[in-house]
């Protein structure tokens, strides 16, 4: 086996192409370091984004499910790290790896490797960082739909700042206008918030598929609205920083218990010997959506005036299976289980029997970020992933 791999290893280097692309990035606006002096506020927001969390080291669910997806289709882990780049940290100067490397890789001649390499860049560890979003010179929205992240954008020259503003001017780069950064923002989003694909080729979100606005964008709910403030605080309109309509960089989404609370309505009735649950859903796209194995958490609790009675517990979440049936995570899914989150702005109608002899039930609903299957599975330690973050509760009083 291996003498076979070798004469093949050998045979490809004479013959094969090298698939890595290298893209370089100047030094000088790789890191948010390079952007503090003039747009601190900015950044101070942008680092407790889950977009500065976006790389691996940083998010032990992802950095996790990596490891298991690697084991699991037999592909290198810096291979299976350079796949997921394509999105989670889209700066990476390597944009695929091929049979090449996954042959160095199990010969262990792959430690000086342009991929190793790309691997260990620093500004890489930033994530999703100010060069990724305002770098993009072009989304190309007629390649195909399975085309996202690096594969569906061109990249800006360097030093060139794509932006909300079609009269801003800078000292330290050059700028220019874009719709996707003004009005149709939605679209910059879209480049990696839809159509996750699993290997097996199961497209387990879409929210751009799944998306029914009312006018509002992403920005408005995850930059907060616009107000009055400083893009620079560089002194640049007589003598003072130029006053203009900003929006926030913390991207504050499903793992912020303030933006958890209340995305949900909850109204609940009596119907016989029925409890019946409505959850409504005003946002503009399913909660949960984005990514896989989130999960809804409704929590009954009984009592008859002293104590509690009975405990209940309906979880609304999405399983999937890989190829031999086996429980997996959304990456690998071969199949999957009902969609069971709340539609945008739609809703769910739960019924469930009355506990007898209950006087009143207390039903709570909370927000998880991995359902117990896949926290068991990829063996999850940090708090965060288990706890329950609250959306809504209420108590009916039964007859
Ligand atoms: C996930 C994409 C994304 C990332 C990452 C990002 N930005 Fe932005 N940025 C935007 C969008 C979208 C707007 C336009 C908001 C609007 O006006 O609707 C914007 C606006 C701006 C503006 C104009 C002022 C404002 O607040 O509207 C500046 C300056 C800016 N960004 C700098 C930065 C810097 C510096 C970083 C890195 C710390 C960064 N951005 C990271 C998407 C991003
Ligand atoms: C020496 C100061 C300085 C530094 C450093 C700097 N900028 Fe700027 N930047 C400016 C000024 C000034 C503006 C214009 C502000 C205005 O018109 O209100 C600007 C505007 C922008 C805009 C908005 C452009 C538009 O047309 O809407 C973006 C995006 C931006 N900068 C990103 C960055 C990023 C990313 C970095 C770090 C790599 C960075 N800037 C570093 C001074 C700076
Ligand atoms: C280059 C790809 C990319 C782009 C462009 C992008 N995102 Fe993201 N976004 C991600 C990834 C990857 C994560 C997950 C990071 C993590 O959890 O480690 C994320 C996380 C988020 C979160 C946090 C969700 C949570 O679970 O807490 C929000 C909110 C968000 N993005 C909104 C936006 C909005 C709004 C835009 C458009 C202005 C945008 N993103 C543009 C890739 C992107
Ligand atoms: C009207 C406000 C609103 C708008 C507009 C909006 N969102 Fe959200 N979004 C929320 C709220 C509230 C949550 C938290 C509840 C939840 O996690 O589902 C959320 C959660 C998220 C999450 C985490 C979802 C999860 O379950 O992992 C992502 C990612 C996200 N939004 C991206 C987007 C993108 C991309 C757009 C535009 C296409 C968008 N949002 C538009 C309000 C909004
Ligand atoms: C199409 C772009 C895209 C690709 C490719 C991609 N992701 Fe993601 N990923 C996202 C976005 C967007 C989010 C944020 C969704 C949310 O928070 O709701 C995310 C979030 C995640 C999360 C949840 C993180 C958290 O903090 O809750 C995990 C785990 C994850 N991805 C694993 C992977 C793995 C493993 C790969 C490679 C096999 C991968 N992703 C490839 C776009 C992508």
């Amino acid at each position: 086996m291996k003498f076979f791999l070798i004469v093949f290893f050998v045979s490809n280097i004479l013959y094969g192409a090298d698939a890595a692309k290298v893209v370089k990035l100047d030094e000088r606006f790789a890191e948010s370091k390079n952007c503090k002096a003039c747009h601190m506020q900015l950044v101070k927001d942008w680092e407790e984004s889950w977009h500065s969390n976006s790389h691996f080291d940083k998010d032990e669910y992802f950095r996790k499910s990596i490891k298991y997806y690697s084991r699991k289709t037999r592909k290198s882990l810096n291979g299976v790290k350079v796949e997921c780049a394509t999105c989670h940290n889209p700066r990476i100067s390597v944009t695929s790896t091929d049979i090449n490397y996954e042959i160095e890789a199990v010969l262990g001649l792959d430690k000086g490797s342009k991929v190793n390499k790309a691997l260990k860049d620093d500004a890489l560890h930033e994530g999703i960082n100010c060069v990724v979003c305002h770098n993009i010179e072009k989304i190309h929205s007629d390649r195909d739909e399975t085309y996202r992240g690096i594969n569906r954008v061109t990249w800006t020259k360097s030093g060139l700042m794509s932006g909300p503003y079609d009269d801003a001017k800078s000292p330290y780069h050059s700028v220019e206008y874009r719709d996707f950064m003004g009005k149709n923002s939605n679209q910059l989003c879209f480049v990696c918030h839809a159509n996750m694909s699993s290997v097996q080729g199961v497209m387990f979100t879409n929210m751009e598929e799944e998306f029914k606005s009312d006018g509002k964008q992403c920005v408005d709910c995850h930059m907060g609205p616009k107000r009055l403030g400083v893009a620079s605080t560089l002194k640049i309109d007589d003598g003072k920083a130029k006053k203009r309509m900003i929006r926030k960089h913390g991207f504050k989404g499903a793992h912020d218990e303030e933006m958890i609370k209340n995305s949900l309505k909850l109204s609940a009735w009596q119907k016989g010997k029925d409890v019946v649950i409505m959850l409504k859903n005003p946002q503009p796209h399913n909660i949960p959506s984005g990514y896989g194995s989130r999960e809804i958490l409704i929590e009954l609790d009984y009592t008859n005036g002293t104590e509690t009675i009975k405990n209940e517990a309906i979880s609304l979440t999405t399983y999937y299976k890989d190829r031999r049936g086996k429980a997996t995570i959304a990456h690998l899914a071969k199949t999957m289980s009902k969609d069971m989150s709340i539609p945008a702005r739609g809703k769910k109608v739960i019924k469930v029997k009355k506990a007898g002899g209950a006087t009143s039930v207390r039903i709570s609903v909370y927000y998880k970020l991995v359902n117990d299957e896949v926290h068991k599975l990829l063996k999850l330690k940090e708090k965060q992933w288990s706890k329950k973050m609250l959306i809504t509760a209420k108590t009916l009083k039964l007859k």
